[in-house]
């Protein structure tokens, strides 16, 4: 359905969405639109990875329809090798000639009784990053292997042509030039499986690790292992003990997850309204982090990661039944998650270096879900797409006005809350504006009047528009294209556009 400015579903007010074009809340990072890939179920192998040799279309090993869609979505960074699988990952494992390559315990074998074949390693890894044109973000293992174990893999990235060992090794493996990895995490949830560590022990950690990372290459930006969700003590009590040291930090992350305990693609009205308000309370969420951060005068070298975000159902509804871990349908009302959230790390893009979401496919809140020779988008697709051009963009402030309290019960606890109707951010670059907005109702449609304060719009705009009459609807390998975004160019009449009902949309004009 596409209605630029008509009442639909009865509801015909007009509510203003202001632009301020002076008042600028920084740079969206390309880096904010990065995804996470992990060695877990089907993520690498059938999803990324379906080998050289195989009767699915690839590139070098790589399913071509996934690099084709990527491609058109400007992918800025992409995570690997986890998670929690980066903490038993010997880097050594995943190079060299590929049928000679160890197999090994894979950090969720217990889960899903899967090993690892390790033909996908740091070379391959790099080249899939190439063919998509995004830039790595290595995660160290600082939990089983030693800093001197990262110097060399470090050595083996980045160093330049014709000087160690280890660059040799690279050259020998068919890379003569160095990979240049810049990104790298030290270590992964390690309050967690990463190490069980205690805030301030993780900070002695991340000295001792950073200290050498930074002595094997120049130019490395070191991520500090981050918060879970809203653990602020772990924030405070690494700030505590790691501000007043020798500073070797360019970011911290923060892993937020939404989880439902419902069925992903049948839920009520209130399940809907409660996934959005967890989705809706990062912002109170990373704003807390960054006042500690802040706080202990960390924010020129501590900007946010978020690393992990995404929502996080119940095992078992994806493609393939359970066989792969943690792998997820996607509908309509998960598309409303990654707006929601998106538009909240453009609107605080002054805190964030970079997020990527977990996971890239056949997995968590995913774009894409695969099985052999199958392969579709998910609706979290078309928000990524609805929303690029975003990416290196000025976002300015934007409001509505009297955005409306949707209140529901929470299904869990029958507790009355809210979650405010309009989600909306706005940047400009090259003289375009964009304006994505969700509609976070289920039943009720919007109409929207654009008034842009300090600049002037060109009324003939495009709109991009992520939307269906049910929001459960979900994309299958039978009807692969049943959720989908439409663009169509309009000219806005009175500037006003209906959004409707659980929806999605972009708009893009001319600054005049
Ligand atoms: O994304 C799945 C897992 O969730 C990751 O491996 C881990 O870091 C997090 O707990």
């Amino acid at each position: 359905m596409f209605q630029p400015s008509f009442c639909l579903r009865g509801n015909c007010s007009v509510k203003n969405l202001y632009l301020y074009m002076p008042e600028k809340l920084g740079t969206i990072a390309p880096e904010i639109y990065g995804y996470f890939s992990e060695h877990i179920g089907g993520v690498i192998y059938d999803g990324i990875w379906v080998g050289e040799h195989s009767s699915i279309p690839n590139i070098r090993g790589f399913r071509s329809a996934l690099v084709e869609k990527l491609k058109q979505i400007n992918p800025s960074v992409l995570r690997w090798p986890g998670g929690c699988f980066a903490e038993t990952y010997d880097w050594r494992d995943g190079i060299g000639p590929r049928d000679k390559r160890p197999v090994r315990i894979n950090w969720w074998h217990q889960n899903d009784n899967r090993y690892e074949p390790n033909e996908v390693g740091t070379d391959e890894f790099v080249d899939f990053c190439r063919l998509i044109g995004a830039q790595p973000y290595f995660a160290a293992n600082i939990t089983a292997t030693t800093p001197l174990d990262i110097r060399d893999w470090i050595d083996y990235c980045n160093t330049p042509h014709g000087v160690t060992s280890y660059e040799k090794l690279r050259e020998a493996n068919g890379n003569p030039e160095p990979f240049n990895i810049k990104y790298w995490g030290v270590g992964n949830e390690t309050w967690g499986g990463g190490g069980n560590m205690t805030p301030e022990v993780y900070a002695h950690e991340f000295r001792k690790y950073a200290v050498i990372m930074n002595n094997s290459a120049p130019g490395l930006e070191l991520i500090g292992s981050g918060a879970n969700h809203s653990d602020y003590n772990w924030t405070k009590g690494f700030m505590e003990e790691f501000s007043n040291s020798e500073r070797h930090m360019n970011g911290f992350s923060l892993h937020y997850y939404c989880g439902s305990s419902g069925n992903p693609t049948q839920f009520s009205i209130d399940e809907w309204y409660q996934l959005l308000s967890q989705a809706a309370s990062i912002e109170y969420c990373l704003r807390r982090h960054w006042s500690y951060i802040c706080g202990f005068g960390m924010e020129r070298c501590a900007k946010l990661v978020i690393d992990e975000w995404g929502t996080w159902h119940p095992d078992g509804s994806g493609p393939s039944k359970g066989y792969n871990l943690f792998e997820q349908q996607n509908t309509i009302r998960d598309a409303a998650v990654a707006a929601l959230t998106l538009n909240i790390f453009n609107n605080n893009c002054d805190k964030i270096k970079m997020a990527t979401i977990a996971q890239l496919i056949n997995n968590l809140q995913s774009l894409f879900l695969s099985s052999g020779e199958h392969f579709i988008t998910t609706p979290t697709y078309h928000v990524f797409d609805l929303y690029k051009g975003h990416q290196g963009g000025s976002a300015i402030k934007s409001t509505i006005e009297n955005n409306e309290d949707i209140a529901f019960a929470n299904p869990h606890n029958g507790h009355g809350n809210h979650i405010q109707k309009i989600s909306v951010s706005a940047s400009h670059k090259n003289n375009k504006m964009t304006v994505t907005i969700a509609n976070l109702s289920a039943d009720t449609s919007e109409n929207i009047r654009l008034i842009p304060v300090g600049a002037v719009l060109d009324e003939n705009v495009e709109i991009g528009m992520l939307n269906h009459m049910d929001y459960h609807a979900h994309n299958t390998f039978e009807n692969p294209e049943n959720v989908k975004a439409v663009y169509k160019k309009v000219i806005l009449t009175d500037s006003i556009i209906n959004v409707p009902a659980a929806s999605v949309i972009s708009i893009t004009a001319d600054i005049r």
